[in-house]
């Protein structure tokens, strides 16, 4: 699909995240030139960062095939233990929101990740017995949004923890850069900076910016984008000067219309504007935490003074 062939194969191609970039560069020739297979990866942070286009990376590095799942996908120990005993020596296992996997499945792997194996009782009651069954050699890679629900037994089974960051302006000027070429659309360095600045520091969502404003100059028949084409079909598609589409503005709004600006909970933000604890927790919340405009205390969440300033209203006096 389009959405694959937009993810870079190597990383080489790969734009940002330098420090986890570089680190695994490093693991992967040395597991390479020991002919072994690479250590266990956690990569967590935020959604749409790349998680899913590291592992396939990591894969393609290692001259291995790439198996994907995730962790509601796993319903059974029995499911996991069939995946894993389908696995070819060397393969890249990336399971995706791995937080979501069941204690039991854990269990599971925790010795498939260790020694290679799979434990697996015969029978039911008084004589029952186990029985190890060898699994080949693999490497698993986890991604989560929420590294902190991970249990300790299971983080600390990987060798590698990597955290994605947020990625700078120049970085998703480079990306979009990069995305028009293979979408074969012209980009001027002026329009590619003005959809960076509305990407909430997320190449899922300038590639998806891109690919709207492009729909915008097709149907102007345009072959380049220029700024003020950009910024007048940004403004269309309702995404503000900093990114913030209309869920964050409710989202805010909410909490300074409904609870003076917080502290309030995030059940309570999610029942007042009907969306799921979890969605703003994992997708909505990290950003408004990372430019300042939400604050976690321990009574809920609040507004800083940076929110009214950006809609325009008065900063309440203490
Ligand atoms: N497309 C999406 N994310 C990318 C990245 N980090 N580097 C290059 N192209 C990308």
């Amino acid at each position: 699909s389009l959405e694959y062939s937009l993810r870079p194969q190597t990383l080489q191609q790969y734009i940002g995240q330098d420090k986890v970039k570089e680190n695994l560069e490093v693991f992967i020739q040395a597991a390479k030139m020991r002919q072994e297979t690479l250590d266990h990866v956690l990569l967590y942070g935020p959604p749409g960062l790349g998680k899913t286009t590291l592992a396939a990376i990591i894969a393609n590095e290692m001259g291995v095939q790439l198996r994907t799942t995730s962790g509601p996908a796993i319903e059974r120990p029995g499911d996991l233990a069939a995946i894993l005993s389908s696995l070819e020596p060397g393969d890249v296992l990336f399971i995706d929101e791995i937080h979501r996997l069941h204690r039991s499945i854990e269990e599971v792997l925790y010795p498939a990740m260790e020694d290679y194996c799979l434990d697996i009782v015969i029978g039911k009651g008084p004589s029952s017995r186990s029985v190890r069954l060898d699994l080949p050699p693999f490497t698993l890679v986890g991604a989560t949004t929420r590294v902190g629900l991970l249990t300790a037994p299971l983080r600390d089974r990987f060798g590698v923890l990597s955290r994605l960051e947020y990625y700078n302006e120049e970085q998703l000027t480079e990306i979009c850069m990069r995305t028009a070429q293979i979408l074969d659309i012209g980009l001027e360095m002026d329009a590619a900076i003005e959809i960076s600045r509305r990407a909430r520091g997320t190449p899922r969502i300038a590639n998806r910016l891109l690919r709207r404003v492009r729909d915008f100059a097709q149907v102007l028949g345009k072959t380049t984008i220029n700024a003020f084409l950009a910024k007048e079909a940004l403004d269309r598609l309702q995404v503000d000067r900093l990114g913030l589409d209309h869920i964050d503005h409710k989202l805010l709004m909410g909490i300074i219309e409904k609870f003076r600006g917080g502290p309030v909970g995030v059940d309570t933000i999610a029942a007042t504007i009907g969306e799921e604890s979890h969605t703003i927790e994992d997708v909505y919340e990290p950003y408004l935490l990372q430019i300042g405009f939400l604050q976690r205390t321990p009574r809920g969440r609040v507004v800083t003074d940076l929110v009214y300033r950006h809609f325009n209203m008065e900063v309440p006096k203490e």
